[in-house]
Parts: C-alpha cells; sequence; structure tokens
C-alpha cells in the first residue's frame, strides 16, 4: 500500500446527520441503477460501478465515524487501509485516479493484469486507450458514470468492459475522484467470435450445394425440360449435392451432440477389437469400390477401455474413411490395435495408416480445427465437410485420450488415437 501524505483533518459531520460522502455515494449508486433501467449501460457495468461506490461509501463512512482514523482518501495519493483491504479483495481489478488522471490506488488484481500500473504515475502510461481517456474525461467533466468498452491488442489481446465514476470525497472541497472497475470478457468475446465464425462456415458449405441444387432445378425446368440424357446426367450430380448437405448436417448434429456431452464422463466397457471390426464390415462396399484392402492388426487379449461405444466407432469410422477417401491411392489401409505406456499411464493405441499421398506438414496441425480441408485435387475431389477430425478430437478429449498426426508427403499418412485402458 502507498504511504500517506497528511491533509487537513476531515470535518466531522452532526450526530445522525448523513455524511456528505455516503450521501454522494449513494446518489451514485442511485443514478447507477437509473442508468441500468434506462439501458444506457449494462447490468454488469452498474453492479461494477455500484461495488466501486460502495466501496468508496465505506471509506467515506470511516470518516464520519466517531473516532475515525485520519483521512480515508488522502491527498494525492494513499487510501485509507480498511478501504484497501477491501478493495484488495475484490477479483475484478479496481483503480483510483485523481483529478488529473494520476493512479491513487490499484487493488492486487489490477495489478495482476496489468504489471506496469504505478501508483503516483499518470494512467496514460499504462493504460492509453482513447476510448478509456475519453470515457474519464467524459465521467469526469459531466460528473456522471460512463461505460467503455476497451481493446487492448499489446502484449496480449483483451476486451475490458471499463466502468468510470467520479466521485467526491467531500463535497465542499471540490475534490473529485475517479474510480474505474474493469471486467474482463475476453474469454466470452472469443466464444461469440468462434460462434459466429462457425454459423458463417456452416452456412456457407451448405449454400454451395444448395445453390447448384437450386441451378439444376432451373435447368431441368428449362432447357432440359425434354432431353432426357441431360435429366439423368443432373439427377446424378443433384443426388450427391443432396448427399452432401445430409452429411453435413449428421456432422454437425453428431458435433453438437458430442459437445453438449463433453463433461459427462463414460462408463461402459468397450472392446477396441469389436468397433474395429463393426467398422470395418460397415465400409466393405467402399472398400471394394475404392480398390482398397483393409488390413487389420488386433491383439488376441481384450482391449478394453472405457468409453462410449458409438463415439468409439465413430473414431475409427471417420480415420478410416479419410484414410480411404484421401490416401486411397496406395491401394491399401492398416488398422492395428496395441498396448502401450506412457507417462500419462497405460493405454490401448488406435493406429490407422493410409500410403497416398500424405499431408503437406504447415497443414497437419490445423487438421482437427473445424471446417479446415487441404485444398489438394483429392480432397476437393472428395469433397468433405472438414468436420471429421474435430469430431474425433473431441471424442477422443471426452476419453480423456490423446491424439497425433504423423504424415510424410508421398508416403502416407498415420493417426494414431490413445486410449486410456480400463483396469
Ligand atoms: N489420411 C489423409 N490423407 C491426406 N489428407 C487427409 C487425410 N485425412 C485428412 N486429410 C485432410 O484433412 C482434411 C480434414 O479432414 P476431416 O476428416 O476433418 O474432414 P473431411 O474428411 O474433409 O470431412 P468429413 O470428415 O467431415 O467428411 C481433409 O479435408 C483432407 O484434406
Ligand atoms: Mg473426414
Amino acid at each position: 500500500m502507498t504511504a500517506r501524505m497528511p491533509e487537513p483533518g476531515p470535518t466531522r459531520p452532526r450526530p445522525g446527520a448523513v455524511p456528505p460522502a455516503l450521501a454522494v455515494a449513494g446518489a451514485g449508486v442511485l443514478a447507477c441503477a437509473l442508468l441500468v433501467v434506462a439501458g444506457r449501460i449494462g447490468v454488469v457495468d452498474g453492479a461494477a460501478v455500484t461495488l466501486a461506490l460502495l466501496a468508496a461509501g465505506l471509506l467515506i463512512g470511516r470518516l464520519a465515524a466517531p473516532g475515525a482514523e485520519p483521512a480515508a482518501v488522502v491527498g494525492d495519493r494513499g487510501v485509507d487501509r480498511e478501504v484497501a483491504r477491501f478493495a484488495d479483495g475484490l477479483t475484478e481489478p479496481f483503480l483510483i485516479l485523481n483529478e488529473r488522471s494520476v493512479l491513487v490506488y490499484c487493488n492486487p488484481s489490477a495489478r495482476l493484469q496489468f504489471p506496469r500500473l504505478r501508483e503516483g504515475d499518470p494512467l496514460a502510461f499504462t493504460l492509453r486507450d482513447p476510448d478509456l481517456v475519453e470515457a474519464i474525461d467524459a465521467a469526469r467533466t459531466a460528473r456522471e458514470a460512463r461505460a467503455v468498452e476497451v481493446h487492448l491488442s499489446v502484449p496480449n489481446e483483451v476486451w475490458l468492459r471499463a466502468s468510470v465514476a467520479p466521485y467526491e470525497p467531500d463535497p465542499e472541497s471540490g475534490r473529485l475522484l475517479l474510480i474505474i472497475t474493469l471486467h474482463d470478457f475476453t474469454e466470452q468475446r472469443r466464444t461469440d467470435r468462434m460462434r459466429s465464425d462457425f454459423i458463417a462456415n456452416a452456412s456457407h458449405e451448405l449454400r454451395t450445394p444448395l445453390t447448384s441444387l437450386m441451378g439444376f432445378i432451373e435447368t431441368l425446368q428449362g432447357p432440359a425440360a425434354t432431353d432426357a440424357g441431360a435429366r439423368d446426367r443432373f439427377l446424378s450430380i443433384m443426388r450427391t449435392q443432396a448427399g452432401r448437405m445430409s452429411a453435413l448436417i449428421d456432422d454437425l448434429l453428431s458435433l453438437s451432440r458430442i459437445e453438449l456431452r463433453q463433461h459427462v464422463k463414460p462408463t461402459a466397457e468397450v472392446r477396441l477389437q469389436s468397433v474395429v471390426r463393426e467398422v470395418s464390415a460397415s465400409l466393405e462396399a467402399r472398400l471394394a469400390e475404392a480398390g482398397v484392402t483393409l488390413e487389420l492388426d488386433l491383439p488376441e487379449e481384450s482391449a478394453a477401455v472405457t468409453g462410449d461405444a458409438q463415439e468409439l466407432y465413430e473414431v475409427v469410422e471417420n480415420l478410416v474413411d479419410n484414410a480411404i477417401k484421401y490416401g486411397g491411392s496406395g491401394g491399401r489401409v492398416s488398422v492395428a490395435v496395441a498396448r502401450g505406456a506412457n507417462r500419462a499411464g497405460t493405454y490401448h493405441a488406435i493406429t490407422v495408416t493410409d500410403y497416398g499421398p500424405g499431408i503437406a506438414q504447415e497443414h497437419v496441425p490445423r487438421l482437427t480445427e473445424r471446417f479446415y480441408r487441404v485444398e489438394s485435387e483429392g480432397s476437393r475431389k472428395a469433397k468433405g465437410t472438414g468436420l471429421g477430425l474435430a469430431i474425433v478430437k473431441h471424442i477422443v478429449h471426452r476419453h480423456h485420450g490423446e491424439m497425433a498426426i504423423r504424415s510424410t508427403l508421398g508416403e502416407g499418412t498415420r493417426v494414431e488415437v490413445l486410449l486410456p485402458r480400463r483396469s
């Protein structure tokens, strides 16, 4: 805490009278409530300003109490110890500026977020955001609370909601302090951005086949109405496009179902051999069509994990589907299940390997991002939605497992999923 500077002692109010500063704080709280009701500031900002005003009210309450310690806010720097203890406990950053925007107090949470804050320095040394400066000036001039969103990009990108409230500790002296509370909503902002990106991507992915379908319908109704050959050709393309839309919707539903259950632990015993055999049986026709042989290397003893059989089926199916779709030119795909151990414990590994063209190194870390596809001739022809590996990653996380993708151009791709062994 900062050193105190002596100042002329505060005048004690008459017994029973409301201390002037408390009255100001009360009025501030009331004004704040009115601003929230009027929609001028948000509920969170209103609550933050109210808290700040109450802290300041407490500060003055101490001044007014008989036998109070000298000056709660004293001179340009320093605040009363009790007030500091109160503000120190606030989880949100809390700052007090003097009339010249010099920082007179900041709580530990503020210092943690902005290590360069120094009491005695102008706030602008650390927080130079023009909107914040403007809000401070406006709060000072109009003597009214202001709320503003602050976007800082250095050293890290953060989004803050700042509430600035003017505060007169002693209305007679006309001295003014500015109380700032900051609410970090970076995480919320990031989630909002991800959600809107996701919706934009999903809509785009649906719009492409839909536009194509509409084009073919118009052609069939118009120029190709009597051309039987064209009609058959177009209907076959339309079927593919409709299939694409349907696959995308299945993927989206699967993703949202998995996300919903992300924090619920699976409990059943699942034998990985059965999962792999089931996938292999269901893909028989596709393998034959693609001219790909599936080689299975499964252990004799039971490879049991605690999991959700349907989800683990989806994992293996997605990986083998990719291996056929993008690595089928290698003519064979192998799936192996084996035991192993690492620093995290003992596991069963499912490895899916193809001998296709492989993936350039720069794409590998991004493959599990939603809608990420490698723009190669192969992937454009196969027309995946780019959600398969994102789904796989989610499921593996839910099972407390790990996943690794290794690929060498010209040699093939190998995806390994490690799942904790069931004891
Ligand atoms: N075995 C592989 N060999 C080469 N490229 C691959 C392989 N597996 C995945 N990829 C690349 O990674 C991208 C993302 O794969 P992912 O499974 O997430 O989506 P998708 O296959 O395009 O769509 P979906 O699985 O939803 O049908 C693919 O588009 C492809 O470019
Ligand atoms: Mg896929």
